[in-house]
């Protein structure tokens, strides 16, 4: 089995990595500190990285920004961050990925729990999670050749707790290796069409 992890370096990525590295191939690819390079927000170098890469089993998707902050401070193009990376980016993967997705494989996307349990800051990630969610249970019903797609809504990971744990006051973060079991359901597992709550 090989599975393409996009973001293999982050914090979520390394996890996935860890859970999946002796039942399967890991391609890690992420934008600078991978050895296959690629930039989500860009449909040429998700193409390429597919060429490059070939026919997998699995693509995991454990990346995505958005800005951070204030509605009232939200401009057009600070939003535009999360829906050119979170959004599109990880829909991007599905869509240019698809082929190169071998019969009975599966795709995982990440989201996040500010979609669901509001926290000051987060309107432009939740919009991107929420829109991922929909898609991937919208697709889901259409995949071809047995593919299934899932994605996972994490928790805030223990490991980033001095990250982002000002912004997620009263959470009680889950470690990441409990997020990276949810991937492993979804790449292993039968389910398609569902969003794994990792809360
Ligand atoms: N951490 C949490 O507590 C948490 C909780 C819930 C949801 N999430 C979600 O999980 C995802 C990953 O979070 P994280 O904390 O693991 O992030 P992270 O530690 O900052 O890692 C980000 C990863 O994405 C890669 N990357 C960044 N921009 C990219 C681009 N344009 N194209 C391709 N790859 C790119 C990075 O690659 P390089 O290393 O090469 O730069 C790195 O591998 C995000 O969507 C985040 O919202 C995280």
């Amino acid at each position: 089995m090989r599975i393409l992890v996009v973001g293999a370096t982050g914090t979520l990525g390394t996890a996935v990595v860890n859970e999946m590295k002796n039942d399967a191939e890991i391609i890690s690819a992420s934008k600078s500190n991978s050895d296959i390079k690629v930039d989500i927000t860009s449909t040429d170098s998700i193409l390429q990285m597919f060429k490059e890469v070939g026919e997998i089993d699995a693509i995991v998707s454990a990346t995505g920004a958005a800005h951070f902050g204030g509605v009232e401070e939200l401009t057009p193009e600070l939003n535009s961050i999360a829906v050119n990376s979170k959004l599109l980016g990880q829909i991007n993967l599905v869509l240019l990925g698809l082929p190169y997705i071998r019969d009975n494989g599966s795709i995982t996307l990440t989201t996040g729990i500010l979609m669901d349990d509001p926290v000051v800051g987060g309107a432009s990630s939740a919009m991107a999670n929420g829109g991922v969610r929909a898609f991937v249970k919208s697709a889901s019903i259409e995949m071809p050749r047995g593919i299934r797609i899932n994605s996972v809504s994490p928790n805030m990971l223990e490991e980033s707790k001095e990250k982002y744990g000002s912004f997620f006051v009263g959470f009680e973060p889950v470690p990441a290796k409990r997020a990276a079991l949810a991937f492993r359901k979804s790449i292993l597992g039968a389910q398609t069409g569902q969003s794994y709550y990792v809360y």
